[in-house]
């Protein structure tokens, strides 16, 4: 998963400018524009605005970051699923999460930023991930609510980045999606049989619900009004498609899906407008998500210092891979000697 909008600013000083900036260079700016018209892919070796390349640190980064902490509020879970089934499943969703982090570090990398200047970002707590990752998974049902809601939100931000006007970043996200399709599918597969058991099951998705629910919708960021970096994100071909379309994409083909399953969206708002052709919706709580993306969420702190434990944690395992490598690299010099 995850976008938010990713044109939410880091903290200052977040990420380092990759390279320095080749200056402006009118005629190879007329290049770079040319092949954006065109709809063409930018790949690492060519000549980038040095802005260009900042906003993709950023929002690669974001997004990689976003997947990494993503996967903790599941991972709770592993330990208490409901059956082997379950975990089985749950273990190989909690995985991919860790797997689109990975593609998208190295992704961000191709722009000349390090890894261990993107982990320092998240880990001082400079950059920004997803504010969805904040917030408590306090029963079974959330894990099935979070696969269903959160990770189709994340589906339809990401589809239209396998558009993106930068190669590495665009290739990334189609196997990244069609993985977040399998997450969606096993949230609101394991949904549908809890509504078919108890009423205190039952009442566990309603209430998962109830509390995800204006969560997700937050997810697509601030309203298109209040978000100006959206428009230079759409000349760039970055940003595919604004912030309220995506929303308004989720809230119809989530109503239906509500429907089938035998929950109620809470929002007494919720209504078919026909002349729009799309379902209206109310007011999203804006303080709420801007406490959490500024790090005052229920979780963010308990979120950053299990990423800094694990990663510290981790420390034998890099040095060691690093003086196994370095052992092999001695060797066959003496070897070639
Ligand atoms: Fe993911
Ligand atoms: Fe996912």
């Amino acid at each position: 998963m995850y976008t938010q909008s990713f044109n939410v600013p880091d903290s200052p000083g977040a990420t380092a400018p990759a390279a320095a900036s080749a200056g402006e260079d009118p005629v190879r700016q007329a290049a770079f524009d040319a092949r954006i018209d065109a709809d063409g892919r930018i790949e690492p070796q060519d000549w980038m605005p040095e802005a260009y390349r900042r906003t993709l640190v950023r929002q690669i980064s974001q997004h990689a970051h976003s997947e990494i902490v993503g996967m903790l509020p599941e991972g709770n879970w592993i330990s208490r699923a409901p059956s082997l089934k379950r975990k089985a499943i749950l273990i190989a969703k909690v995985q991919d999460e860790g797997g689109h982090g990975l593609y998208l570090y190295s992704a961000a990398e191709t722009l000349g930023t390090s890894r261990d200047q993107m982990l320092d970002a998240l880990h001082s707590g400079r950059a920004k991930y997803s504010s969805i990752f904040n917030y408590p998974t306090l029963t079974w049902a959330d894990v099935g609510v979070i696969g269903w809601l959160v990770d189709g939100a994340a589906i339809m931000n990401q589809v239209p980045l396998c558009r993106c006007s930068y190669g590495p970043y665009a290739r990334a996200m189609v196997r990244v999606c069609k993985e977040e399709s399998f997450h969606q599918r096993q949230g609101y597969e394991a949904l549908l049989v809890m509504m078919t058991g108890t009423d205190e099951q039952k009442a566990m998705v309603q209430d998962a619900v109830n509390r995800w629910w204006w969560k997700c919708l937050a997810m697509f960021g601030p309203p298109d009004a209040d978000s100006p970096n959206s428009a230079q994100g759409m000349r760039w071909g970055i940003k595919r498609v604004s912030n309220d379309e995506l929303r308004q994409k989720f809230v119809d083909a989530t109503v239906p899906q509500a429907r089938v399953l035998g929950v109620t969206l809470p929002d007494p708002d919720l209504r078919w407008n026909e002349e729009r052709q799309h379902y209206d919706y109310g007011q999203i709580d804006w303080n709420e998500f801007w406490e959490s993306v500024n790090g005052n969420g229920p979780c963010n702190r308990e979120r950053l210092a299990t990423r800094v434990k694990a990663y510290r944690d981790g420390e034998w395992v890099r040095d060691a891979a690093l003086a196994h490598a370095a052992k092999k690299r001695a060797r066959s010099m003496k070897e070639a000697a």
